[in-house]
């Protein structure tokens, strides 16, 4: 039997449709040390994330793929850079993983929607009103900012169909009461907002079915139908347990959740749509829903296209994965928004990670095997006065930590180990080993020191393990913790380690980061990916548009010889071609062409003019005519090939 306790955690479940970027993976990152912590609390984890697969978005994209929904899904989850793979990278232990339209779950909130109908809280009507389709939300006219959806700022369009509606309204009181009454709801900010624009207005009926696209669970008492979006997803956090399916068996074990992790655009759904349709249900509610900030760019919104790198593969490739995550966390305070910078990134690498952290382990580490050969002797001798600041500080670290972590306040978490950590650097100036080095009878004090140090790692990197878990295993390693001094038991006191503990020399793990180098390599690799994006090769679709006859026979193409070529000087574009087109006359044409050819390559070649296009003057030169060419995109680059013909052609030869 499991003696541990429980504890459930989940992220949201992700739309498989547009590439995610680091702002995605926040909270999947956040809520991963949220249950590394737990597990190293000793508590029996379940921590859920997946993917919602189903709604009109999908549908659209789909099509317009030329693919069926169920195909451009896969891809997106299960292929290669999906999100499967992009989990892997950031090294996320979730337990479980759903996607809303695996069978089981499907059939269960096909066995809900019945339920809830049957009860008479699902009840068909009629719907008029607005729908956003990037959001999957309907709307009343009067939720609507400035005729736009509240939550995106984009188009809605008109709706009108005959649907199911879930009656919200019937639940306003009791949620209103969850919210400012209990604390269910976290930052205590999101409350405000949510009780104020929401319920205060007037909860209404939410509209729980479509029948306009098919990309759906089927309603499957009334053909036609397919349940809302919203309602198929926020179920998924029961059915990955096993409710009302037969796939999990663990529903008693971890419902209610102990926490789901959400962005706060989405906080509406989980903690007014989400908690009336539990009470409906007769189910208990979770414990906690916590609204976290988004991560800005440039103070708006984050997209792939703002030129800042924010692709997770390229920043993990660049910087590592433990770097990024910790980057995360220790940057911005989880409940508010923060602006997300390479700038930033680079910066806290270097500041808390490769000067404080990285230099302590290094300094620790090869002192000890300088001074004692890896190893200390046992006999230490303490300087209560000299130590007692840091030692004290250790000792009361996890508790710290621990106060912090519980509100989900990843920053100021790491803060305090930091403050540690700072506090071992200054520890290290103050008792100063290089001098008590010089003489053999120092050695019991010189040992203690370097213990105190090593204890103030082995604290540390076990507290960091859920931000940084690789580096912190390593940095275990490096200072010889047993595997009983890696323990959350262990980390709430100094003192842990064997003192003739025996360390391992090892490679330096937060190297410092040349920031002018790295963005621009940020930005070449970024530029990479773009291209690599783009189809391979690119022709300008064919003109619909006609050219009577005469028209263009008027046209007169010619062979002509190239007598000289010479770059036009100022301008990194153009040639200057000296052509005999037949009339004994040279003819002088300029051709935007430098960046594909060398003027030498082109002297004696017989290529094709058009010869009576009025003249025209390019950097006070004249050019009387045209070269034809031919022009493609290969991986977003233009191609030009000038047409060359056969020299046997004599200049003048009309092309007809
Ligand atoms: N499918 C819904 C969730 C259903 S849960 C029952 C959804 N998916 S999403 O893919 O659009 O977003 C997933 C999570 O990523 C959301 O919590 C969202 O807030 C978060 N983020 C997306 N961009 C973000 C940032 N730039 N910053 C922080 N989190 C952001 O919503």
């Amino acid at each position: 039997m499991n003696t541990k306790r429980p504890y459930y955690i989940t992220t949201p479940i992700y739309y498989p449709s547009d590439k995610l970027h680091i702002g995605h993976a926040y909270c999947t990152v956040a809520t991963d040390a949220m249950a590394r912590y737990k597990r190293l609390q000793g508590y029996d984890v379940m921590f859920l994330t997946g993917t919602d697969e189903h709604g009109q978005k999908i549908e659209t994209k789909a099509a317009a793929a030329g693919v069926t929904p169920q195909q451009f899904v896969d891809k997106i989850v299960t292929g290669p850079k999906g999100i499967l793979d992009l989990w892997k990278l950031m090294n996320i232990s979730n337990d479980r993983f759903i996607r809303t339209t695996d069978d089981y779950h499907v059939a269960a909130v096909q066995k809900i929607f019945k339920a809830m109908y049957d009860k008479g809280d699902i009840y068909k009507g009629k719907y008029v009103g607005k729908y956003c389709k990037d959001c999957e939300a309907f709307w009343t006219d009067s939720q609507l900012v400035d005729g736009k959806c509240p939550d995106c700022g984009r188009e809605v369009q008109d709706a009108e169909e005959e649907a199911y509606f879930f009656r919200l309204s019937k639940y306003a009181d009791r949620v209103q009461h969850l919210l400012e009454d209990t604390d269910f709801l976290e930052p205590r900010s999101r409350v405000h907002e949510m009780v104020n624009n929401f319920i205060k207005p007037g909860l209404e009926d939410l509209c729980v079915s479509r029948t306009s696209f098919t990309w759906g669970i089927p309603v499957d008492f009334d053909p036609g139908h397919v349940v809302y979006v919203w309602v198929d997803a926020l179920f998924n956090y029961t059915t990955a347990l096993g409710f009302l399916n037969g796939r999990y068996h663990d529903y008693d074990r971890y419902w209610p959740a102990d926490v789901h992790f959400v962005g706060k655009e989405i906080v509406r759904f989980h903690s007014i749509i989400w908690p009336a349709m539990l009470m409906s249900m007769d189910m208990p509610l979770p414990k906690k829903v916590y609204g976290h900030g988004w991560l800005l760019m440039g103070g708006g919104k984050m997209s792939k296209s703002k030129g800042n790198v924010v692709d997770p593969y390229i920043l993990a490739e660049m910087f590592g994965v433990d770097a990024l995550r910790f980057f995360l966390l220790r940057t911005f305070p989880f409940g508010s928004d923060g602006n997300f910078s390479n700038e930033a990134l680079i910066n806290t690498i270097n500041v808390d990670l490769a000067n404080d952290l990285g230099n302590l382990l290094s300094r620790t580490v090869s002192m000890v095997d300088k001074y004692f050969g890896g190893t200390l002797p046992a006999q230490q001798a303490a300087d209560a006065e000299k130590d007692a600041e840091l030692t004290e500080m250790i000792s009361a670290l996890r508790g710290r930590y621990e106060a912090e972590m519980e509100k989900f306040a990843f920053q100021n978490a790491l803060a305090e180990v930091f403050k540690v950590v700072s506090r071992a650097n200054k520890y290290i100036d103050e008792n100063a080993p290089w001098v008590l080095a010089r003489d053999a009878q120092n050695a019991p004090r010189l040992a203690c020191v370097m213990y105190n140090l090593l204890e103030a790692l082995r604290v540390s990197a076990i507290l960091l393990t859920p931000f940084m878990p690789q580096s912190s295993d390593e940095i275990l390693r490096q200072i010889g913790a047993c595997e009983d001094c890696r323990t959350w038991d262990s980390a709430g006191v100094c003192g842990a380690l064997r003192r003739d503990v025996t360390v391992v020399r090892g490679g330096n793990l937060f190297p410092r980061i040349d920031a002018d180098k790295a963005l621009a390599d940020l930005d070449a690799a970024a530029e990479a990916a773009r291209k690599a994006e783009l189809p391979a090769l690119e022709t300008e679709p064919l003109s619909a548009e006609t050219v009577d006859f005469d028209t263009f026979c008027k046209s007169d193409f010619r062979a002509v010889k190239v007598k000289d070529c010479q770059p036009v000087k100022k301008s990194d574009k153009l040639l200057r071609f000296t052509l005999d087109d037949g009339s004994g006359t040279d003819r002088q044409i300029l051709s935007g062409i430098a960046k594909w050819y060398k003027p030498e390559d082109l002297v004696g070649k017989t290529l094709v003019a058009i010869v009576n296009l009025p003249p025209r003057k390019m950097m006070g030169l004249q050019s009387c005519g045209m070269l034809i060419s031919a022009v493609h995109t290969e991986k977003g680059e233009e191609v030009l090939h000038l047409i060359m013909v056969s020299d046997d052609i004599p200049a003048g030869a009309k092309l007809c």
